[in-house]
This record gives structure tokens, sequence and C-alpha cells, in this order.
């Protein structure tokens, strides 16, 4: 098989030769001219009950099947090792997605291992889409699954602690019930939740995959099944990808490996520096706190995103997030610009009680610029504390 930086290059571009063209074309029609009365029904029912669309079958309206979305899902689905992948508007649609999939035959409860990103969090502490959440240790989700258990969720490295998760421990205790892997942090350059016993695979397309911070995506990595399922309810709720957002989606795919390992470079550099500065309590990163070793194992390499607690709370992350200049002070993560957020204030602020972010901790999505001068910037910020 061919390494992930071939596939990134060449996967969901099957179909361009033939049609005479280098890159794959943006096809914006919102609807299809339709060969007949009889074949236009079939494939209106077969797309929105959540199939693929036929061999040979008309697309019929953009909001069940779109060619240039479906090649950016066949792309992703190559690079996570899984027979398909379903493309939503934001990440949290592709959550909601999965979540009323599982639930549609009225299993309604959850387990989750928290960290979480805050919105996935928020959603599931609200019960908005009537499930209820049982918040689990790892150790504790064999316990915590019941018959009514709809699903078990973590995300892993998990944002913005980055703590790691054992998947297939966490598969193990699972079971028969499906298991959804937040893989955005990671990325599948780094990891393919599906290999250690996934069943789900989410990712914020919008961080890392699009990676230039101009697209808003979600996309789900999973079986035939499960794609037909999360397709019905995309088809359902018009939660869909526009047809440009899957173009750049596919485009930021072929640099993704490049990207990644230059990026995570980058983090392990300022890790290693954030570490031995005095101002500065902890560093969270994969290099430096990997207490099970599942880098190496189970992710290829410690990724891009960091996190560091300052003596001083809330107060003094406020005074380093805004004394940055080079470094943007903004949610979002794995562009190609390094941004620094509180998530205590931000991503995270939903989040109730103890399960919140340390006051003091500051989230940095690690850039592709020269990591020198990302260090230059830090150092000032932080000289601002005294
Ligand atoms: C790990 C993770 N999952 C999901 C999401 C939600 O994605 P989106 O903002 O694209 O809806 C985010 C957003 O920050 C995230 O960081």
């Amino acid at each position: 098989m061919t390494t992930v930086d071939t596939r990134a290059v060449h996967a969901g571009r099957a179909d361009l030769a033939a049609l005479g063209v280098h890159v794959p074309p943006i096809d914006l029609s919102t609807t299809n001219p339709l060969p007949g009365v009889v074949d236009g029904g079939h494939a209106y029912e077969t797309l929105a009950g959540g199939g693929p669309l036929p061999p040979g079958a008309t697309a019929v309206y953009q909001r069940l099947w779109n060619p240039t979305v479906a090649r950016f899902e066949t792309a992703l689905a190559d690079l996570e090792g899984t027979t398909d992948a379903v493309a939503f508007a934001s990440g949290m649609a592709a959550l909601t997605a999965t979540l009323l999939a599982v639930t549609r035959d009225g299993r309604r409860h959850v387990v989750a291992v928290r960290p979480l990103y805050g919105g996935t969090d928020h959603v599931l502490a609200t019960g908005l889409l009537g499930t209820t959440v049982t918040w689990a240790h790892p150790d504790q989700v064999a316990a915590a699954v019941r018959p009514d258990t709809a699903l078990v969720v973590a995300e892993t490295p998990a944002n913005p602690t980055l703590d790691l998760v054992d998947i297939a421990a966490l598969a193990t205790a699972a079971g028969d019930v499906p298991l959804l892997v937040d893989n955005t942090v990671a990325t599948p350059v780094l990891q393919q939740p599906t290999r250690h016993g996934a069943t789900l695979v989410l990712h914020s397309a919008t961080k890392s995959i699009g990676g230039h911070g101009d697209v808003l995506a979600g996309v789900v990595a999973c079986d035939a099944d499960w794609a037909a399922r999360l397709r019905q309810v995309r088809a359902l709720t018009g939660a869909v990808l526009h047809p440009l957002g899957g173009y750049l989606l596919h485009r930021g795919l072929q640099t993704l490996p490049l990207r990644v390992r230059a990026q995570q470079a980058g983090a392990e550099k300022i890790a290693g520096w954030l570490a031995d500065h005095p101002a500065v309590t902890r560093v969270h990163h994969p290099s430096l706190h990997d207490p099970a070793g599942l880098v190496g194992r189970q992710m290829s390499g410690p990724g891009s995103l960091l996190a560091f607690e300052v003596r001083g709370g809330i107060r003094a992350a406020t005074a380093v997030a805004d004394a940055c200049q080079l470094i943007t002070h903004a949610v979002s993560l794995g562009g190609v610009d390094t941004l620094v957020q509180h998530p205590a204030s931000l991503t995270h602020r939903p989040v109730e009680g103890d399960a919140r972010p340390a006051a003091g901790l500051l989230r940095i999505s690690v850039g592709l610029e020269d990591p020198e001068d990302l260090r230059l910037d830090l150092a000032r910020a932080l000289a601002a504390l005294g």
C-alpha cells in the first residue's frame, strides 16, 4: 500500500482523467436535469434514504449529493482507512448528525470521556438533541455502558489538555456500542482510529484538513452502513458542505502530511522551551506527557497543538495572550498560522465546574512560522508577567 503522503496527493481523483481535467471541477449546481420521471424518482428515493449515488444515475439536488463534495469524502475515507466518509457544514453539524443517527432506534444514552471540545461537551451536557450523558474516565466506560447506550464518545488527543486515550482499550470497553473518536487534533496523518477499533471518526475539517482558516466543515469517516444513516440525516437536516468548501478541503488534503509534520516539529520545540520557562507551571503536549506510551503505538507523533499553564491564573493568561504580536489571539487550530487562545473563557466556556480547563491555561496551535520567531514572541509575552 502506498504511504499517506502519496495517497493524500492522489486520493479522490480517480475520475479526473476520464473527465479530461487535472484538478477536480467545482460543480455548483443546486439541481440536476433528470433523465425521466421514473429514473429521477428512483435516484431521489435512493439518495434521500442515505444510499450512495447508484452507478450511472443522475444526481438530483445538491442537498442529496454533490460530486465535488463526494471526491473529498472519498479522499478522506482513503486516508482514514474506511470505506466511506460523509461531509457536513461544520464539525458540530457532523457531531449532531451522528447523535441523530445513533439515537434513531430509541436508545438515547451517551457515555462520554472528558475532556472534549467545548461545543461537544455543551451539546451533550444540555441534552439538546434528547440524549442523556454519563461522563466517564476511560477506565469507567465499561461500567457506564447500559442497554440503552447509543454511543461512546472520546477525543484523543483531547482539546485543550492533549490528554491521550487508548482507543483499543476504549473499543473493548464499549463492546457492541459504537465508538466515536474525534480525530481533529491528530489528523489521519498521525492516527487512524478505526485501525484501533473506533466505529466513527469525526473531524472538524475546519482545522488541519482545511488548514488555511477559510473553510468551515466537518466529516465523519465510517463504514457503508453508518455512512448511509449519516447521509440520510444530512439530506433531511440539510447540514451539507458547500461544493467550494469540498474543493478546498480536497486540495488541503494534498499538503496535509507536510503541514502536520512541519507544525508538529515546531510544537515540539515550543513545548520543550516552555517547559523550562520559570513563569510556566505546566506544559501539555504528548511529546512531554504520554503515560500510557501511545505516541508511536497509536499515534505516530505528538501533533501541533499544545497548552501551557502560567502562574497567576486568568490575569496572567490574559496578559500573555494580549502581549503576543506574531501569534494571533483567536480560536480554532490546525492552520498555517499560530494561534493562542484561553479555553476557559472561549472554546470551553460552556463546560461545567471541575471539567472546565484551568484558569491559567493557554492553548497554542502551532503553525508553519519559524519556531524561533514564535519562541521570541512568546518570550516577550511571558516577560510581560515580570
Ligand atoms: C476537537 C474539535 N472537535 C469539533 C469541533 C467543532 O468543529 P466546528 O467548529 O467545525 O463546528 C472543534 C472546533 O473547535 C474541535 O476543536
